[in-house]
């Protein structure tokens, strides 16, 4: 039995036969749509969501599937005190795949130790969130043809952002792929990413604070909005939060193809004016992050 905790958990191969089992379903659903006949999904959801909980679940129907779950804590027997690894068990006896979303890192893998079914990590508070990043490298490779030779600007909240820490790890594996970590001082990529693995991949990237600095040399820019929910206090969020705010003078700077990733929800950090701009490529984003939860699905229960 396979549980998916990070991307790395499955190789640059396996990757490449997720995306294309992924683009098989884009181009014909109905071909699938029976597949899950008989299944179903549990969404355990600690935390709030709205793409990734729905995304979930849009996939398990489109597969002929059925689900159950919850959508916060307190709609649980975790507001009784009942433990992940307890509710694990429970859920097993109930579902044949979970997706499971919570505020501490590490409880994905706690759940995935218990489970007699397979645990997919819906995000785990600001370590990692795989699913998100198997939605950034579908659309990345849609859109752009190779993950090879790309300079991508990671902008905004790099600290706490768990989606920027997984699309980090997956994308170190492919070939002169440079990063650019755009931050305020306070909100930088965690020194482990750095040492473990930027370093040890060899990876090129630099640091730097002013967006427009940078903007000429990227390919992609993927922004992300400042993680309110895992500040210590709310007065740092405030004077961070609009830190970076993408908008049409800045987006002037930009190569005419740089494509703009956002894993949503968007708070500030992009003017809704980008959204009319060409580049701005985050609601088409949204769609393919059905169809690759649509392969993993497949992929984790072995039936394709
Ligand atoms: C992200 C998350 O939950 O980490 N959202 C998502 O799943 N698309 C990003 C965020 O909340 O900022």
């Amino acid at each position: 039995m396979r549980h998916l905790m990070n991307p790395l958990d499955f190789s640059v191969e396996e990757l490449d036969k997720l995306m294309l089992l992924a683009d098989d379903i884009k181009s014909d659903p109905k071909k699938y749509s029976h597949y899950c006949d008989g299944k179903i999904l549990a969404t355990c959801f600690y935390e709030p969501s709205t793409r990734t909980r729905l995304s979930f679940e849009s996939a398990m129907l489109q597969l002929g599937g059925q689900v159950l779950g919850f959508a916060s804590a307190d709609s649980s027997s975790a507001a009784k005190g009942e433990s992940v690894s307890d509710t694990i068990r429970i859920i097993s006896c109930y579902a044949d795949i979970c997706a499971i979303r919570h505020p501490k890192e590490g409880a994905a893998l706690v759940a995935a130790s218990k489970s007699l079914i397979p645990v997919i990590n819906a995000g785990d508070g600001g370590h990692q969130h795989p699913t998100q990043t198997l939605t950034d490298l579908m659309t990345i490779h849609a859109l752009k043809g190779s993950f090879d030779n790309i300079t991508i600007g990671l902008c905004g909240d790099l600290k706490f952002g768990r989606t920027v820490h997984s699309l980090v790890d997956a994308l170190v594996r492919y070939k002169n792929v440079k990063f650019v970590f755009i931050s305020p001082d306070e909100l930088k990529i965690p020194s482990y990413i750095k040492d473990d693995v930027l370093k040890r991949s060899g990876s090129e990237y630099e640091e730097v604070s002013r967006l427009e600095d940078v903007m000429p040399k990227l390919d992609i820019l993927y922004m992300t909005r400042v993680q309110r929910e895992r500040f210590f206090n709310e007065e740092d969020y405030v004077r961070l939060k609009d830190y970076y705010i993408l908008n049409k003078e800045k987006m002037a700077l930009a190569k005419e193809d740089m494509m703009i990733l956002h894993p949503l929800p968007r708070v500030n950090e992009i003017s809704v004016e980008v959204d009319n701009d060409k580049r701005a490529k985050y609601f088409e984003q949204v769609q393919y992050g059905v169809y690759i939860r649509m392969a993993l699905i497949l992929t984790l229960l072995e039936l394709c």
